[in-house]
């Protein structure tokens, strides 16, 4: 049923709840969550259509899929999509289209033909390109495509035609052409950098923007009665003086001005499109949208990781945006219109920027949310975002620790019904968030606890204990009916982590430390002005990178050390490792790759290159050792040796979850609390999976 708007006191935020025709369809408001991946695609079908389902409960207006490929010749293994390539796809898309729609969201599918950028690993199909030449992924297959011939154009062109009316059939409103982010064939057409040819579909502008003319013509004539036809085209290419620029952009929509039914608009890369926190603001795409809207008649589309409702009204307001487009928001709280539209403000989730998201389609895995711990585990697991099912016949809770664990364990916990206490060992809560929201550009991490704190203080059920260093014998002593660690976790100082697997001689002499040290502020001012300090880097992901930042911040010379080829190896998962290794330069961070430290003298250490083995020294100042991190588990081997005395104690169970249990990035340990809250009292699998799974059928 639509949703009454009548009965609601009008606000300033009833801007965002307008409906707006996209050509022959209507959005029921301006919450449009732009097409996303999630490391399950057609892998996983029926989690994605559930995790979709879920957002169209959450009230977004529009709903679209991630990219689907429209035909074999052009696809993108081994990251995982989905696809619309035959009749046999159509089941499986059909389920989708028809989740999205459960709650009056308009259902949008991606339609995408990836030319340069699929190298088509699975089909072993040649690739076909507006211009072939050398494969452009992340991963530089060394594959080439090749020039489409103008018959193949042709090709191409009823490969869309097919590809949409099986997505009519399916049951879409919106098909969304994907020509951004350097990802789709249309961007390809548009830019010189992708598009050499010296044909009609070549040279001037609109010889470039025929394809894309000429496919949203087919397609229009195809379906355009019953679907709203769009494209998402980049913002600004900034690959090199071809590029597709922004002032191209604005010359293309105004030439085109009318010929989609709206103008979806996202930067140049997808690692530009997709910052983080620690790089992009909210709202940091303004300045290449602005104006835009004047060029057409038609509603333009753009992101900007926007969770605040005062931008989004801005957005609007101010004649930038029709609507307010979402791709990480709406993983982070899926639920975020509706909470709008109930001024709940208090109870969004902000997302906060890490794009953890991201990691799930850039390894091929499934998708993670730090705040959500639920994304993608909608049908696997039943869980739901909002929802906290009653709790089962237990009482009482011990949660020892308020780190990301303790929190989300505590806020679940809560909220299904227990009594909870939640003991913390120092004044302040958070446990690494609060200390690593103080490091530069994370503040916005922070979100992480201060929406936990926000949902657990009004409970009634929750008492949170400060200062409570817990013993053994208090745990024992205190009569909970389950005990839950989340005691976090501690940085190792002795040099073990990949490079090295047992400790590396290390001289007293050297003043030696590790982030908690820097975090705690335990590092002596005389280091800080031009004392040469090394970072050795052996966990590949932010804190080497940050901890240099910092230091060079605050005066010291700054050389990182690190074994992999670059700096913070693991970022190229979340889109960050070009601005950080770009930032450590632009600051004057030495950088030392490939080099891992096998020795700390008394003023200096000892490096040795990873390939030949060579070896060489750098004097310094001090280390700090950012390898690896212990979990702080010295409470649970307390109460866990006492194990015969737990069921005098009235003790049922006693678990050790998060960092404490394994450390990992706070998404793993925001996802233990909530695993940890959801399965109390609930039955053991045993020796099944605790998840549902998409098990391929057998075909003859
Ligand atoms: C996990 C993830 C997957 C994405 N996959 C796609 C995709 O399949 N197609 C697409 O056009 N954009 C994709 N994007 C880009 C988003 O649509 C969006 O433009 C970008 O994230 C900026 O919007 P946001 O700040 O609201 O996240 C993806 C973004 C994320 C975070
Ligand atoms: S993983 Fe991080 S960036 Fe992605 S939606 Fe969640 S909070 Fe936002």
């Amino acid at each position: 049923m639509p949703d009454d708007q009548s009965s609601r006191p009008s606000s300033r935020y009833d801007l965002l709840f307008e409906p707006l025709a996209i050509g022959p369809v209507t959005a029921k408001n301006r919450f449009y969550q732009v097409p996303h991946c999630n490391g399950g695609g057609y892998r996983d079908p029926s989690a994605v259509a559930e995790m979709r389902r879920v957002k169209s409960e959450g009230g977004w207006g529009v709903i679209f899929t991630e990219q689907v490929e429209i035909h074999q010749t052009s696809e993108i293994s081994p990251f995982i999509e989905l696809r619309l390539w035959e009749d046999k796809d159509m089941p499986m898309m059909a389920k989708m289209a028809e989740a999205m729609k459960s709650h009056d969201a308009l259902a949008g599918i991606e339609l995408a033909y990836s030319g340069i950028n699929g190298p088509n690993l699975y089909t072993k199909e040649v690739p076909l390109a507006a211009t072939g030449g050398p494969i452009l992924t992340f991963t530089s297959d060394p594959v080439s495509a090749r020039s489409l011939e103008k018959a193949e154009i042709r090709d191409v062109r009823r490969w869309y035609v097919n590809a949409a009316k099986r997505a009519r059939d399916c049951g879409y409103d919106l098909i969304c052409l994907y020509g951004a982010h350097g990802f789709g064939i249309i961007q390809h057409f548009l830019s010189r950098t992708t598009n050499k040819r010296s044909d009609e579909y070549g040279g001037s502008l609109e010889n470039r923007s025929r394809f894309m003319r000429e496919v949203i013509t087919d397609i229009r004539e195809a379906v355009g009665d019953t679907m709203g036809v769009t494209v998402r085209l980049s913002l600004d290419e900034a690959f090199d003086d071809l590029s597709f620029s922004n002032s191209e952009l604005r010359d293309c929509i105004e030439m085109h001005g009318d010929l989609p039914d709206l103008w979806d608009l996202a930067h140049g890369t997808w690692e530009d499109c997709s910052g983080t926190s620690r790089f992009k603001d909210e709202g940091a795409q303004e300045d290449l949208i602005r104006g835009i809207k004047n060029l057409t008649s038609k509603p333009v589309v753009g992101v900007g990781r926007f969770t605040s409702p005062d931008a989004m009204v801005r957005q609007i307001k101010s004649g930038i945006l029709d609507f307010i487009g979402a791709a990480r928001p709406s993983i982070a709280d899926p639920f975020l219109p509706k909470k709008i539209k109930e001024g709940r403000f208090d109870d969004i989730r902000e997302c906060i920027g890490c794009n953890i998201c991201v990691t799930g389609d850039m390894t091929m895995s499934i998708s993670r949310c730090t705040q959500n711990p639920t994304f993608m585990e909608e049908w696997r697991k039943g869980w739901h975002p909002e929802n906290k099912p009653a709790k089962g016949e237990s009482q009482s809770v011990l949660v020892i620790g308020s780190g990301p664990a303790g929190l989300e364990a505590a806020r679940m916990l809560g909220g299904r019904g227990y009594d909870v206490a939640l003991a913390e060992a120092k004044n302040t809560l958070g446990g690494r968030i609060a200390q690593e929201r103080l490091l530069p550009n994370l503040s916005a991490w922070g979100r992480v606890m201060d929406y936990r704190l926000g949902q657990i203080e009004p409970m009634a059920n929750v008492s949170i204990y400060r200062d409570s260093n817990l013993t053994a014998e208090d745990v024992i002593s205190f009569g909970f009916q389950h005990i839950c660690i989340a005691t976090g976790s501690i940085w190792r100082r002795d040099g073990t982590a990949r490079a090295h697997l047992k400790p590396i001689p290390i001289s007293a002499a050297m003043p030696l430390y590790t982030p908690d040290d820097i975090m705690a502020g335990d590092f002596p001012s005389d280091l800080l002005t031009q004392k040469h300090v090394l970072i050795y880097d052996d966990d590949h992901y932010y804190m080497g990178g940050v901890m240099a930042e910092l230091l060079r911040e605050k005066g010291c010379e700054v050389t990182l050390i690190t074994p992999a080829n670059c700096v913070s190896e693991w970022t190229h998962n979340t889109l960050e490792q070009g601005f950080i290794q770009a930032r450590l330069i632009d600051k004057g961070i030495n950088l030392r790759c490939s080099n891992r430290v096998n020795a700390v003298a008394d003023d200096h250490v000892t490096l040795a290159c990873v390939y030949s083995g060579k070896t060489s020294e750098l004097a310094a100042n001090a280390v700090v050792m950012v390898t690896a991190r212990d979990g702080d588990d010295a409470l649970w081997q307390g109460v866990k040796s006492r194990q015969a005395e737990w069921q005098d104690a009235g003790i049922r169970s006693v678990k050790l979850i998060g960092d404490a249990a394994a450390p990992a990035p706070i998404a793993w340990a925001t996802y233990a609390g909530h695993r940890y809250a959801m399965e109390l009292d609930a039955p053991d699998h045993g020796d099944e999976p605790c998840f549902r799974r998409e098990v391929t059928a057998l075909e003859d």
